[in-house]
């Protein structure tokens, strides 16, 4: 028997959801319900503000409490890791789970889908971007940049070249990332970012800068070639001033939204066996919400 057949037959609905702390701001519920909507399927999907020293037994409990699965973010991603039954390559590799899959056995299964969210939103908002098409820039060493990294060096890009404000946390990165059969990572420090530009197929702000009430990202784009592809992580504004100046300059842009659509496909299609799209209508209702709040 299938899941959700099971499912049915013990008339339980589906239950998943997302942990974090705080939690308030989260807009995965929002996500996932219109699509458990969008498919007919009898299924939940909550926020959980979890602090820190109940971590362990929260993730201790998901099968006990009929959890299909969560999905996880800060301040928590990196500690759920060895509260898992078994952790996937990627995620293991970037040190951080955002999905958990609970199997019918009671197994907690770690997944990290940032890395996919972010390329999948890459290719459809520039399906003319190729990974070998040149190297890819990176500005930003932090959590976002890890997953960004890894699914760039998976997706063939020939080098990837790394700054950040602190540049011993790039170079940190650079080595734990970094291997024999992988493309280099080349790090820089911040006052040179505008030589990483130079014959570049991708320019990457995975900072918080540009995002609304922050400083934005000051960069000279002047070396950048006409067919790179400019995307930053940030949706708070949806267009910033980074997007904004490469739009200026001709370059296709991406905005950050899609990633947090994107990346929430895996886990869906985990927990409530239905695959799902990000539609124009999901992410407009997103959008929506993120200029009302
Ligand atoms: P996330 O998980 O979203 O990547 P994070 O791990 O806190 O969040 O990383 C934030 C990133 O934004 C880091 O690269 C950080 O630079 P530092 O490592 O030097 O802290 C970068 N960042 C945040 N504020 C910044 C600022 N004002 N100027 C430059 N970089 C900034």
């Amino acid at each position: 028997m299938s899941d959700q057949t099971d499912q049915a037959a013990s008339n339980n609905p589906l239950k998943a959801g997302v942990i974090g702390f705080p939690i308030a701001h989260t807009r995965s519920p929002l996500i996932h319900r219109y699509w458990l909507r969008l498919k007919g399927i009898d299924g939940t999907y909550d926020p959980y503000g979890v602090e820190p020293e109940n971590l362990a037994s929260f993730i201790g409990d998901l099968a006990a409490k009929g959890f299909a699965g969560i999905n996880v973010t800060l301040p928590h991603k990196e500690h759920v890791l060895p509260l898992m039954d078994e952790v996937e390559p990627f995620a293991e590799r970037v040190g951080a789970v955002n999905t958990i899959v609970v199997t019918d056995d009671g197994r907690l299964i770690g997944r990290n889908t940032d890395g996919f969210g972010f390329i999948e939103n890459l290719r459809a908002g520039a399906p003319d971007w190729r990974a070998d098409q040149g190297p890819a820039a990176v500005i930003g060493a932090g959590g976002a940049a890890r997953a960004i990294i890894a699914a760039l060096q998976d997706a063939g890009v020939p080098e990837i070249r790394l700054t950040n404000r602190s540049l011993d946390k790039a170079v940190a990165l650079a080595e734990e990332l970094g291997g024999p059969d992988l493309p280099d990572i080349i790090v820089r420090p911040m006052e040179d970012r505008a030589a990483l530009c130079t014959d570049a197929g991708l320019l990457v702000n995975t900072t918080s800068l540009g995002m609304e009430g922050k400083d934005p990202l000051e960069i000279d784009l002047a070396s950048l070639p006409d067919h790179a592809v400019v995307t930053d992580i940030v949706y708070t504004p949806l267009k910033t001033a980074l997007l904004a100046q490469a739009e200026q300059q001709g370059n296709t842009i991406v905005d950050g939204l899609g990633m947090l659509l994107h990346q929430a496909r895996p886990g869906f299609e985990a927990w409530f066996g239905s695959s799902v799209s990000v539609t124009p209508m999901l992410r407009a209702m997103i959008e929506n919400d993120i200029v009302s709040t």
